[in-house]
């Protein structure tokens, strides 16, 4: 099942980065979230590296998750519960994010619920990744982010489908 388990866009980025932080909405059974946090402790002592993961926990229980996250020696906090109300709470209190990937709910209330929040947890460098782009919800809230604020390039990917990966545009000023 390429879908799901391990993305090799994600990998990769996390590895070339550094990256330490990361937050994914939509955890399901827990091996990606697994894989991200074991890439990131080739370069980032385990308990350097943070997970934070956002699921309503119907199909595999938060227990399932934990006990594959305990394994790699990470930190790592699970949120229960629709990410309309769960991470609107949350990223009143939680820090800024490496990496964060979005793969929750693909209405397009979900989709831009996610986003609007998650974009709160951006700093200069965060890549937001965005599953799923080719499903009507996600492609219509990733359609109206502003260009003016966020950079947003589609990468297609045969095995992946479609994947958004935004990240906050730089301001030059003028010399
Ligand atoms: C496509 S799966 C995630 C796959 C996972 N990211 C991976 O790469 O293996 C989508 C997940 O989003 C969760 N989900 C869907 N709608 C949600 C919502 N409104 N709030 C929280 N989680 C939601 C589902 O329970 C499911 O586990």
């Amino acid at each position: 099942m390429p879908w799901y388990g391990s993305h090799s866009f994600l990998n990769e980025y996390i590895r070339e980065n550094s990256s330490r932080r990361i937050m994914e909405i939509g955890i399901l059974n827990g091996d990606n979230a697994k894989s991200m946090v074991e890439i990131a402790t080739q370069n980032v002592p385990p308990d350097n590296v943070e997970y934070y993961g956002f699921d309503l926990f119907a199909d595999y229980s938060s227990r399932q998750v934990e006990q594959k996250l305990e394994k790699t020696g990470c930190k790592f906090k699970l949120f229960e519960g629709d990410t309309v109300r769960t991470l609107s709470k949350a990223v009143k209190i939680l820090p800024k994010m490496d990496l964060i990937f979005i793969d929750g709910g693909k209405s397009f209330a979900e989709a831009e619920s996610d986003w609007e929040n998650s974009k709160t947890l951006m700093h200069d460098g965060t890549a937001v990744f965005v599953h799923n782009y080719e499903f009507s919800g996600v492609h219509r809230m990733v359609d109206n982010i502003p260009r003016d604020k966020y950079q947003v390039r589609i990468i297609h990917s045969s095995s992946e489908g479609e994947i958004a990966l935004i990240g906050k545009r730089r301001n030059h000023p003028r010399a």
